[in-house]
């Protein structure tokens, strides 16, 4: 090969490498573009009550005042729930094989989201109130917040039915936890509920067939 075929062939190379290099830069801008409709004030991770006090004070509780949950206690909320605690993206909230497969459904008077994460905001998945397609109790559509937690089963590593199951019951009791004990420490009220109107929901919230619904819990400012 003569030097100027070298180099002639040494530029092709150079210009192939670049194009499939904004290619794949276009393609993770195409995913990532994804926009969050609601960016959450970053979480106050710190304060609270004493983790003994919070322990001490964790109930359930069913009545709900209409009062919204300002952007910051949302925030706090949803950190506490399932939030990136880790530079390498891992969660307040253990799972199973660390698969995270569990989505937080957000559904409040204006729409239905499902929070992110790891970008720490909401996407907007129905823009209207879902929350009395929840479950016929009432605290489902009196709470200003109900969490729906949703199985990812994609996510799950292609563990049986029974694991799934079981996996996936397990991660959102977790999630539950936290939230139950971050209401007791801010003194908001809070019940877990796994009497769900599943079709219901999975209509309202066009859920796939791969996703499970494992429970549900309404969070507010308890009526007083
Ligand atoms: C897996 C699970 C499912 C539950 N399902 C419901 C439910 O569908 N509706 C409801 O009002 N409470 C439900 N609860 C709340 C329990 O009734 C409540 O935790 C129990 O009465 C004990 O009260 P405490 O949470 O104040 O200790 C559920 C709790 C768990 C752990």
């Amino acid at each position: 090969m003569t030097r100027a075929s070298q180099h002639r062939l040494i530029h092709l190379l150079d210009i192939a490498t670049k194009a499939l290099l904004a290619a794949l830069l276009l393609a993770f801008a195409t995913v990532a573009a994804q926009p969050l409709d609601i960016v959450l004030p970053p979480p106050q991770t710190d304060g609270g009550k004493p983790l003994m006090q919070a322990l001490k004070e964790r109930r359930t509780t069913r009545s709900f005042a209409e009062q919204p949950l300002t952007p910051q206690v949302l925030s706090n909320l949803l950190w506490a729930a399932n939030g990136v605690n880790r530079p390498d993206g891992r969660r307040t909230a253990p799972s199973a094989r660390n698969w995270q497969e569990i989505d937080v459904y957000v559904a409040m008077p204006d729409a239905l989201y499902v929070y992110d994460a790891r970008e720490h905001g909401l996407k907007r998945v129905v823009a209207r109130d879902v929350r009395a397609q929840i479950g016929a109790q009432p605290h489902s559509r009196e709470a200003p917040v109900t969490l729906v937690y949703v199985a990812d089963e994609q996510r799950m590593g292609g563990a049986d039915e029974e694991s799934r199951r079981t996996y996936a019951a397990a991660d959102a009791a977790f999630i539950a936890q936290n939230v139950y004990l971050f209401c007791a420490s801010e003194g908001l009220a809070s019940v877990v509920f796994a009497m769900i109107d599943r079709p219901g929901f999975t209509q309202a919230a066009g859920l796939k067939p791969q996703q499970r619904i494992a429970l549900a819990q309404s969070v507010g400012h308890p009526k007083r």
